[in-house]
């Protein structure tokens, strides 16, 4: 019996409210050692996640959410207490923000970054103790491409790009096109320099190994550098990184690629995209994500986190509950990969409905985490499961 079968019967025993449940317990299958396993629709928010070597407690998530609070990279005190209390509240993964792979890569200059080895230390007392609360501790690693160099939104007397010479840098791009008309021109990135952005996404990943990080997740979303080669908006190249989709997806998949080589087998990998540009059907589209998709799972990666937008300044997004869950849910279908559903989830019985019908395998929650970092801890109260809480806090669960 495998831990997420031993998992799901340790629970049927152990409460009588679970008997329903028990009767309608899914019937898991892992078709490898190293495929991830296929969940039946049957499965729960607080049902185990086996991808790969990892099990995750449950399916509840925080999604990754820039805190621009480093000085030159470096972790500190706030991601320590930021990242730990939402492990303290239960979350079953807790990811870190965008983690820039080289200094010019990030989105400001006090974005978090791994693109040394001095990085590492405060990193591993982060994960250390976010594992310490029986969370998995994941990185996502970044390049912010045409986006970067931004002045924070805490600096309070200056918005949008910061002039090179200033603090600020010239970004880069597939193409010499920028976001909006208030953007520095991005250079165009050389064949040059497309190799050592592969090799700095590899560098960054086997420190994130030696921090201690149980999964990667590469951010392909949201109009940063991988996501801009994906879109035929911001990448017109004619070389063989442009044009066609095989041609237009081939950063991200030699990024991957590069990861795998250094990333242990038995660790999960995710890729974060933006399942649609909004900018159909002269952008990067849901079809093509189910491509993307296809293509990866190929290459090594586990789940797909399913965002959606930030490519172009205009986009129409009808925003809503659960707006983007459909993009997981056809992703989850049509690929036949594991999927991540985040935006606008914030109940207990929104995010568990999304698991139950099968549309995702994990959500994540990023603002109703910043309003409530214990919220998997109430919405196990909610949902009537048993999850454990830290001991320090014992003499407050229940009413
Ligand atoms: C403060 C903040 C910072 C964010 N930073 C990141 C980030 O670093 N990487 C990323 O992929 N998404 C980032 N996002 C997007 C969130 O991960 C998430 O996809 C989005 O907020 C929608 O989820 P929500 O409705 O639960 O907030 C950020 C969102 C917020 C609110």
């Amino acid at each position: 019996m495998g831990a997420a079968e031993q998992g799901t019967l340790n629970r049927c025993l152990r409460s009588q409210r679970f008997s329903l449940w028990a009767a309608a317990t899914a019937i898991r299958f892992a078709a490898s050692e190293t495929e991830t396993e296929s969940i039946e629709a049957m499965s729960h928010l607080f049902d185990p996640l086996k991808l790969r070597g990892l099990t995750l407690k449950h399916r509840i998530a925080v999604s990754p959410m820039c805190m621009y609070s480093s000085e030159d990279g470096f972790a500190n005190d706030w991601h320590l207490v930021h990242l730990g209390s939402r492990a303290c509240g239960g979350a079953a993964l807790v990811m870190t923000e965008a983690t820039a792979v080289e200094p010019e890569g990030r989105i400001s200059p006090e974005d978090l970054g791994l693109w040394k080895d001095e990085h590492i230390e405060f990193l591993k007392r982060v994960t250390n103790f976010i594992k310490s609360q029986g969370a998995a501790p994941g990185i996502q690693l970044a390049h912010a491409g045409r986006k970067a160099s931004t002045y924070s939104p805490h600096v309070r007397t200056a918005k949008g790009y910061i002039p090179v010479g200033q603090r600020g840098w010239k970004p880069m791009a597939p193409s010499a096109i920028p976001f909006d008309a208030a953007a520095t021109v991005p250079e165009e990135l050389s064949m040059d320099g497309i190799r050592r952005v592969i090799h700095k996404f590899e560098e960054a990943a086997s420190r994130a190994l030696v921090a201690g990080f149980e999964v990667i997740e590469l951010h392909a979303a949201h109009g940063y550098l991988l996501d801009e080669f994906l879109s035929p908006i911001s990448n017109q190249r004619k070389d063989a990184y442009g044009g066609s989709l095989n041609y237009r997806t081939r950063l991200v998949r030699e990024v991957v690629s590069a990861v795998r080589k250094v990333w242990p087998d038995g660790k999960p990998l995710f890729l974060r995209i933006s399942a649609t540009d909004w900018k159909e059907p002269d952008g990067w589209t849901v079809d093509q994500s189910v491509e993307l998709a296809k293509a990866v799972k190929g290459l090594g990666v586990d789940l797909i986190d399913c965002s959606s937008g930030g490519l172009v300044p205009d986009a129409k997004i009808p925003t809503g509950p659960g707006y983007q869950v459909p993009f997981a849910e056809r992703i989850r279908k049509e690929a036949g990969i594991a999927t991540g559903a985040v935006g606008l989830i914030t109940t207990a019985a929104q995010a568990n409905e999304i698991i139950r019908d099968g549309k995702a395998d994990l959500v994540l929650l990023a603002r109703e985490f910043l309003r409530d970092p214990y919220f998997p801890l109430h919405a196990a109260a909610e949902l009537g499961q048993d999850i454990a809480w830290p001991k320090q806090y014992l003499r407050a669960k229940g009413r």
